[in-house]
């Protein structure tokens, strides 16, 4: 496990677009595309349109590059709250991403169903080989959960599916999204979290032992094969100790 510090967001962003240039690169010359699983929430906005800015939109092979949700809500695909709007909105339209190298997840039948739907178009884009994706990018909520695995879900117990339908109780709202498993077979993960908010969290994810991933599921997210790298800004990262940075 990586976990870089940065003075603020934008040190802290352009480092991850430095990154995330670097992936693209190696997956496409040896594999002839780049697999980028998307985070939602708020704190990638920015680092979406940092990509697709003067600064970095040719520096990576869009045509090559095929877009996943880590997670989605269970809403309809035009509702403000759909994590691939967002995207749509800061990355997918000022890069011109065609809709056939974007994999969004169906919600227009019942959350069991979409799960399946999405679990099966992922399947079929590696050919149902094994899935690695070769990046997936994650943010944390303040109470340690990322995609939609929030703590002591039964999702977390997960050790077969690769994408699972949860109600969220806290948030009265379904969800879809990746388990653990399928993010641990990827070659890279990369956590982008800021802001003091998180400082608590990010502490018993990362150093704290004890802490329990029942209580912190973004602890359970351990590539086996791949790179594990937090992105944290210093308010973020404040409670953790120099032997960790
Ligand atoms: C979502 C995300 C979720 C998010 C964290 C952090 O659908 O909301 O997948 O896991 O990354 O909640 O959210 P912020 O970036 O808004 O703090």
């Amino acid at each position: 496990m990586n976990v870089t510090i940065f003075k603020d967001r934008d040190e802290l962003q352009e480092a991850l677009a430095e990154t995330i240039c670097n992936i693209s690169q190696e997956a496409i010359a040896t594999r002839g595309e780049f697999n980028f699983v998307l985070s939602g929430g708020s704190s990638p906005q920015h680092l979406y349109k940092l990509l697709s800015s003067n600064a970095y939109k040719d520096k990576i092979d869009w045509k090559h590059t095929y877009f996943f949700f880590g997670d989605e809500r269970f809403v309809a695909e035009d509702d403000p709250q759909r994590n691939s709007l967002m995207a749509k909105r800061f990355l997918f339209d000022f890069l011109k991403i065609p809709a056939a190298h974007i994999v969004k997840v169906d919600t227009s039948g019942t959350p069991l169903e979409a799960a399946q739907k999405y679990a099966k178009t992922i399947e079929l884009h590696f050919k149902n080989n094994p899935i690695h994706f070769d990046l997936v990018l994650l943010g944390m909520g303040d109470d340690g959960h990322t995609a939609s695995l929030f703590p002591y879900a039964t999702v977390l117990k997960e050790t077969e599916a690769t994408v699972k339908s949860v109600y969220v109780e806290k948030l009265n709202m379904d969800r879809i999204t990746m388990t653990a498993p399928l993010i641990n077979q990827s070659r890279n993960v990369a956590f982008l979290v800021f802001g003091e908010e998180k400082s608590q969290a990010l502490y018993h994810v990362i150093q704290d032992s004890k802490a329990s991933s029942q209580k912190y599921p973004a602890k359970l997210i351990q590539p086996k094969n791949g790179k594990l790298t937090w992105f944290l800004d210093a308010k973020a990262g404040s409670l953790l100790t120099h032997s960790i940075k």
